[in-house]
């Protein structure tokens, strides 16, 4: 019998999962509870989109299982790699999309949903964006507006798949004071291949590749991730911009 805790949000037990008979992730146990803020890191191909596509059930798992708590609602930012962006809406349309992974259910958008959605954008500092068709915004204007969809479900997780790949440094620390505010209510999960910013932030680490290890912490050594079979490059922001290598013999 698996306990029962109502601290946890989201848990997978012995998770295989893959796209139709070619196994990604072997036999993932993996959980999120209330105010966590997790990040996931790992080489490309590694298997963290596969992971959290799992969890968010956009893909079934071959073997195992899920646990949510019944109503959760969960928000996510997709990778920007994984959108089509030649459609005819606008950013304001994009971000009440959002509300269909929680409390909407299809149909037309109303005045207050309109409301919202223009309010996160100004949040966001990009309230101007709203009437824009999406396929007309930056790279960085576009994690916004999604960042903005995720967090219209008032969700109790956010999910965010590499949510600051294009923004600019300025958005980028903004984002995480903003993620920060979230994190009061919200718990979150946070793919990035930027191991030295994540650390600063996060209250764990999972290391995805082909198979997941969670660490407790926030700080990481290159011989853990070693271990953890994940290869990374520990890369340290200071005033000037540096990477930590291992030693040399
Ligand atoms: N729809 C798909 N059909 C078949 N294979 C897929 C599909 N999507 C992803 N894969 C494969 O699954 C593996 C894991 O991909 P995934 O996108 O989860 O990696 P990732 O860790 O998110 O990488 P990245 O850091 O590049 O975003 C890769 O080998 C990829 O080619
Ligand atoms: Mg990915």
């Amino acid at each position: 019998m698996q306990e029962v805790d109502d601290n946890i949000l989201i848990r997978l037990n012995k998770v295989t999962a893959g796209y139709g008979d070619k196994i990604i992730l072997r036999d993932i146990d993996f959980k999120v509870c209330k105010g966590d803020f997790i990040g996931v890191i790992g080489p490309n191909g590694g298997g963290k989109t596969t992971l959290i596509k799992t969890i968010l059930g956009i893909i079934s798992s071959l073997s195992g299982s899920i646990d949510y708590p019944s109503g959760i609602r969960m928000g996510y930012l997709p990778q920007i790699t994984t959108i089509i962006k030649d459609f005819p809406i606008s950013a304001r349309d994009v971000v009440c999309s959002g509300l269909s992974s929680g409390n909407f259910s299809g149909g037309l958008m109303s005045k207050p949903d309109y409301g919202r959605a223009e309010e996160l954008l100004e949040w966001l500092s990009v309230g101007y964006l709203a009437k824009y068709q999406i396929g007309r915004l930056s790279g960085g204007e576009l994690q916004r507006v999604l960042l903005a969809r995720a967090i219209m479900c008032d969700p109790h997780v956010l999910i965010l798949d590499e949510p600051t790949t294009y923004v600019d440094n300025k958005f980028e620390n903004k984002m995480y004071e903003i993620l920060h505010q979230l994190n009061e209510k919200v718990a979150i999960v946070m793919v990035s291949h930027d191991l030295g910013m994540i650390s600063r932030h996060v209250k764990g680490i999972a290391c995805v590749n082909r198979s997941l290890h969670y660490h407790n912490s926030n700080i990481i050594t290159a011989h853990q991730l070693d271990m953890y079979d994940c290869p990374m490059q520990l890369l340290e922001h200071g005033k000037v911009p540096h990477t930590v290598l291992e030693m040399h013999n």
